[in-house]
């Protein structure tokens, strides 16, 4: 019973979470786009944050953006992304754009002199990424693909398992995020190839960014991709969208390890008519037994951690905070309530002000993840999204 009264505690808490009054000088941040995904991101994880405070929004639709504004009690609202980026009053950029404008908002950012916390995946290309790393070094600015899991307890404790030696050399990774038929609609942006879409881009980033992570590597080489095609609905049956909306891949890591990434935006109903429910599982198999984290991506509300030892007892695990004597994150703040993206505003604003960041994802990380997945497109034969048109003027 007591895990229920956790589970309610730390839902409740979340959703609700307290709001200590601000620091003097609090970092001011300003949301590109009425986003539907902010107020998880940023806006409510943001509240409990007394250096954090969200300050303006801009969207084109200047109607959308003051009903944004006044529903998420933001004070600033600009007409256009130009006018925030050059609002003196703003320290850093949320850019939740959809993937295709990654680049370009998030380069003139950084010639706008702001830090910038930059939703996943980075960019359409691997090539931008690194510009937009390069950009942000040159200006001694705070750049992060939102890669929130990995700044969660729950993630970090289960490569201290593996990483510990207790179950042996590691020998195969596996790790999915799927979702049941009917959550995204046809005309959803996810399935757009000129905005970046593609389900191992929305996705798959994550399997992908995920089975890197817990191997401290890289891929060796591409094994098998295969991919269901998006259909958009009364098109023709040769209709090419470029844009899967199921991918799996198998990779070749180093050391004789070997990893498999799933991503699928239409998990259909079992036997037809039973529906899915979402899989976020990543699983470890060792040569002495295996691990697995069921919902490695939102850990915070719920999640499991099973370590079966190949002799001796199976045992469960929970890693809600940072306890400094699991091997993971010695001296980290935290509370059991927060979320991801709590956890990673806090490594993310310690980055701004100069303080030591213990967690953190960094430039040749996200260049990698991008460059795996524009080579599992290019397996695949759907190719990598459409470079960004933008020419930046302080590009070398
Ligand atoms: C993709 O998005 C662009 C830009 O909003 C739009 O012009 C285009 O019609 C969309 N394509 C599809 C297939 O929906």
């Amino acid at each position: 019973m007591s895990s229920i009264a956790g589970f309610i505690g730390r839902v409740y808490k979340s959703l609700n979470p307290p709001s200590p009054p601000r620091v003097e000088q609090p970092l001011r941040f300003g949301i590109l786009g009425a986003a539907a995904i902010a107020p998880n991101a940023l806006i409510r994880p943001a509240l409990s944050h007394p250096e954090v405070l969200v300050y303006a929004v801009a969207a084109r639709d200047i109607q959308k953006a003051q009903t944004y504004a006044t529903k998420h009690h933001i004070p600033k609202v600009h007409s256009n992304y130009e006018e925030l980026l050059a609002d003196k009053d703003i320290d850093v950029i949320y850019n939740p754009l959809p993937n295709g404008l990654h680049y370009e908002w998030t380069m003139k950012a950084l010639e706008a002199g702001k830090h910038v916390l930059l939703e996943k995946p980075a960019a359409n290309t691997a090539e931008e990424v690194r510009a937009m790393f390069d950009l942000a070094e040159k200006k001694g600015l705070v750049l992060l693909e939102a890669f929130h899991y990995r700044f969660h307890p729950a993630i970090q404790r289960l490569k201290a398992i593996v990483d510990s030696g207790e179950l042996g050399k590691i020998k195969h990774v596996e790790a999915t995020m799927s979702l049941p038929k009917g959550h995204f609609s046809a005309d959803d942006i996810r399935y757009n190839y000129s905005l970046g879409g593609g389900c191992l881009m929305d996705m798959g980033c994550y399997p992908m960014n995920c089975v890197r992570y817990l191997t401290s590597s890289n891929p060796a080489s591409i094994l098998d991709v295969s991919h269901e095609l998006f259909q958009p609905p009364n098109s023709p049956s040769d209709y090419a969208s470029n844009v899967d909306k199921k991918t799996v891949a198998s990779f070749a890591m180093p050391n004789d390890v070997t990893a498999k990434i799933t991503c699928n935006f239409e998990d259909p109903p079992r036997l037809g008519f039973i529906p899915r429910l979402p899989v976020l599982n990543v699983a470890i198999e060792c040569e002495g037994g295996k691990t697995d984290l069921y919902n490695f991506i939102g850990p915070s509300w719920f999640h499991t951690i099973t370590v079966t030892p190949r002799s001796g007892r199976a045992r469960k695990e929970k890693a809600y905070v940072f306890s400094g004597s699991d091997g993971v994150g010695g001296g980290q703040r935290g509370e059991v309530w927060w979320e991801t993206y709590r956890y990673q505003l806090e490594a993310f604003v310690d980055r701004v002000k100069g303080r030591e960041v213990r967690t953190w994802v960094d430039k040749e990380d996200s260049v990698a993840n991008m460059d795996w997945i524009e080579k599992v497109y290019a397996v695949s034969g759907l190719g990598s999204r459409p470079k960004s048109t933008y020419v930046s003027t302080t590009q070398t």
